[in-house]
């Protein structure tokens, strides 16, 4: 049996559970990647940021190289195609205090693939190494990729794009083994994680499907790769990467639930403002409410309330139990703005 809390290393920096939180766009808020840390992922990832966003000094862009002081080891994701704009953006995030920059080069979505930058990118080996060489010359810190295994359905691009990056100067690699012509559809095939791992002397992390402590158990012993990354089972749920690190399978209480769910939404607040973050929040009341754990009524109602204050009062009133909890999270979490909203002035150019 594979021992989930064995720390590995991309280069000089250490992970301490081979557990990965994914990056996902509109879900990786600091309050997210700062739960799963809490929860046993060894490392966190920011969702992708946009290098034109930030060569522009786009306001909202800034906004996600926030780095929190408890959030360590943490990257920031960029997604890009030209060398030059990524190597500047790479540099901003180093000053922000990442310690590793990754690189999105398996986003599926039209509005990025258009624009010559994420999954496009697996049909460019040439362009995709010289963007890594460039970040690579650019910071101190390791870079790493994040690939899908091509763009059409049983592509294996992926096995001679991998490789040229790591040649290039990639530190690690991640596989979604899906095509980006798949979406989400179909399973991730993990025997191309296999091949991967073999082609390569840097540390492969395996991403998709990770839903329990067995699948994370039967990925690691037959692939070989060095981490596996959960998405889409962490949302809303954190406990899943408790059962998956430590064979912790239990279900939350409904005071558990809600006490989480509070502290997730005065995190977010503090981090988005109110007006941001309620929006943001709703998808969350789902994944947090749903899995059996309060009707379904329950959910609807709060997706209509105005405030968060409000959606927080109906929740202490379904679990008073929780209030307790809640008073002793917020006391074992550090929070305040020294804690989650570190960010160097000079990001901001000065001011
Ligand atoms: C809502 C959502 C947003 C995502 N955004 C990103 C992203 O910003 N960058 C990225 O590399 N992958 C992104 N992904 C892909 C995930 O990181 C992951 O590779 C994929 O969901 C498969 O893993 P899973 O089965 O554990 O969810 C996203 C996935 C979802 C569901």
């Amino acid at each position: 049996m594979i021992d989930l809390r064995d720390t590995w290393w991309i280069g000089p920096v250490e992970i301490p559970t081979r557990l990965v939180l994914a990056p996902m766009a509109g879900v990786s808020v600091q309050a997210f990647r700062r739960q799963g840390r809490r929860f046993g992922a060894g490392l966190v990832c920011s969702e992708m940021v946009s290098c034109a966003g930030i060569e522009h000094r786009n306001e909202r862009t800034l906004g996600y190289l926030r780095v929190a002081s408890d959030e360590h080891p943490l990257a920031i994701q960029l997604f890009g195609s030209e060398p030059a704009t990524m190597a500047e953006a790479a540099r901003m995030v180093e000053a922000a205090g990442a310690d590793l920059v990754d690189l999105n080069f398996g986003c599926p979505v039209r509005k990025v693939t258009k624009t010559g930058a994420g999954a496009t990118l697996l049909d460019d080996p040439d362009r995709a190494a010289r963007i890594v060489s460039s970040i690579a010359d650019a910071v101190e810190i390791p870079v790493t990729v994040k690939l899908r295994r091509g763009l059409r359905d049983g592509s294996r691009d992926c096995l001679v794009v991998g490789p040229r990056l790591v040649e290039a100067g990639a530190a690690s690699l991640t596989l979604h083994p899906r095509s980006a012509q798949q979406m989400y559809t179909g399973t991730a095939d993990h025997a191309l994680t296999a091949e991967l791992v073999s082609l390569v002397d840097v540390p492969v992390v395996a991403s998709g499907d990770i839903v329990s402590r067995a699948k994370a158990q039967t990925v690691l012993a037959t692939t070989g790769a060095s981490g596996v990354m959960v998405g889409r089972a962490a949302q809303g749920n954190p406990w899943v990467l408790e059962e998956i690190v430590d064979g912790d399978a239990r279900e939350p209480s409904r005071e558990e639930v809600v006490a989480e769910l509070v502290l997730f939404i005065r995190e977010t607040v503090r981090e988005l403002g109110e007006r941001r973050a309620s929006g943001f929040l709703k998808k969350f009341y789902g994944w947090y409410l749903g899995r059996g754990r309060f009707p379904r009524p329950f959910k609807q109602e709060l997706v209509v309330l105005d405030s968060t204050e409000e959606v927080e009062r109906r929740l202490v009133a379904a679990a008073p139990g929780s209030l307790a909890l809640i008073e002793r999270l917020e006391a074992e979490v550090p929070s305040g703005e020294d804690v989650t909203l570190e960010l160097p002035i000079s990001i901001y150019g000065g001011g």
